[in-house]
């Protein structure tokens, strides 16, 4: 039975990798941090008592600030594949906490890659790589269009990047680079603007709310579905040799059409409901992703599936059922927390 390593292990792509890896016969080990409050929601539905026979699901406690004990994880574990994911990975925040960000999605690439050179295991590594690196770089981006980081987040997963090819080069570690465009799901973290949408525009439908706060409606990305993406992820370590990817639907929507979108398929005026507040703008902002992911097509056979009105509509019909029973709540008294998040 293969083994496999996932950091982030709890956001939105390591349940959906989890997922694809458990159901391909994988064993599946994850680093999760300790938290107060639970924080495997998402992959709770995968997880069994390890003390039950056939687990197949292993979680330790972690954190990349932490080098030493991923080198014990690695040693003891020896994965056959290690999917990289953990990381501070909202941009806006990046802005706020720069150097935690760097720590942990920077340099917390470097203590793995570390990990697997000085334990000398065998092992093939994915780097989760973003089209954010892009930046200011003019569309459509592939594997050729050079870097402009535009954030914190950014800079960091550019050292990431070519810290993971370094380590190929000089040390023959098996490194692949995704540089996946923005996937989104309904699993999203919820002050992701997508998610920040179907969310605030369920429950602005079912009356629990009434106004919706963003930032910059004329940025476009190119969205797509993370089921599908981290398929691309298992495809770049089923190969035999390492390299790098762009993953991309090859679509750009701007986050006012995404915005008005969702609201119309709910019978609602955007115009009524949404308002922009400056206090989400970024200092330095991305305007257009727009991905070609053509060699990814060619060299590992991945397209994507699901497509933009498909997205939206599984995000809302997940979103409208959450709102559904907050609603329950509010009618038997209960106070629904829709005050606005911090980002
Ligand atoms: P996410 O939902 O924010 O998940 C991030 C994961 O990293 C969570 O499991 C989080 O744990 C973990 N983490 C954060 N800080 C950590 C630390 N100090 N030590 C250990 N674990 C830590 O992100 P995602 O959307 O799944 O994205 C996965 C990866 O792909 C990230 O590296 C992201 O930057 C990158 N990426 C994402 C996209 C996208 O559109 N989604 C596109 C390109 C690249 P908690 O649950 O405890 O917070
Ligand atoms: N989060 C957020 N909240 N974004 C907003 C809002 C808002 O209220 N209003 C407008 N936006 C705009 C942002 O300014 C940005 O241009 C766009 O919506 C998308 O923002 P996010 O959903 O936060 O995603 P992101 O593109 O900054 O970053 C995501 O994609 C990257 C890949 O390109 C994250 O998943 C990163 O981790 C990932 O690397």
């Amino acid at each position: 039975m293969k083994k496999a390593f996932i950091t982030g292990i709890t956001g939105q792509d390591g349940s959906y990798l989890a997922e694809l890896l458990l159901n391909k016969g994988y064993e599946v080990h994850g680093l999760i941090r300790r938290s107060s409050t639970f924080n495997t929601d998402r992959i709770d539905h995968l997880y069994r008592d390890s003390h039950e026979p056939n687990s197949k699901i292993f979680l330790h406690y972690g954190d990349l600030s932490v080098s030493g004990q991923i080198m014990d994880l690695l040693h003891s574990i020896e994965p056959a594949e290690i999917y990289h994911l953990g990381a501070q990975s909202h941009v806006r925040v990046s802005f706020d906490i720069p150097e935690y960000t760097c720590d942990i999605t920077g340099l917390g690439t470097l203590r793995i890659l570390e990990a697997i050179r000085k334990s000398g295991i065998k092992t093939k590594f994915y780097q989760a790589s973003s089209s954010e690196m892009f930046g200011a770089a003019p569309p459509p981006q592939s594997e050729k269009t050079i870097f402009q980081p535009r954030s914190p987040y950014a800079a960091a997963k550019v050292f990431a990047y070519y810290i993971a090819q370094n380590y190929r080069d000089a040390y023959g570690i098996f490194a692949s680079n995704g540089i996946l465009f923005n996937h989104e799901s309904p699993r999203r973290g919820e002050t992701f603007v997508t998610r920040k949408i179907t969310r605030a525009a369920t429950q602005i439908k079912l009356g629990l709310k009434d106004k919706l706060y963003l930032g910059n409606l004329e940025a476009k990305r190119d969205w797509g579905f993370a089921g599908d993406y981290v398929e691309a992820m298992w495809l770049m370590l089923q190969q035999n040799t390492p390299d790098d990817y762009v993953i991309a639907t090859g679509e750009t929507y701007s986050v006012r059409e995404f915005v008005q979108r969702v609201f119309s398929k709910l019978d609602l005026d955007y115009n009524k409901h949404v308002i922009v507040d400056p206090r989400y703008f970024r200092p330095t902002e991305v305007d257009v992703l727009l991905g070609d992911a053509a060699k990814a097509k060619k060299i590992l056979g991945w397209k994507p599936k699901v497509n933009f009105e498909k997205l939206i509509d599984m995000m809302i019909a997940s979103d409208m059922e959450l709102a559904k029973k907050e609603k329950t709540l509010v009618d038997a008294g209960f106070p629904c927390n829709s005050s606005e998040r911090m980002t």
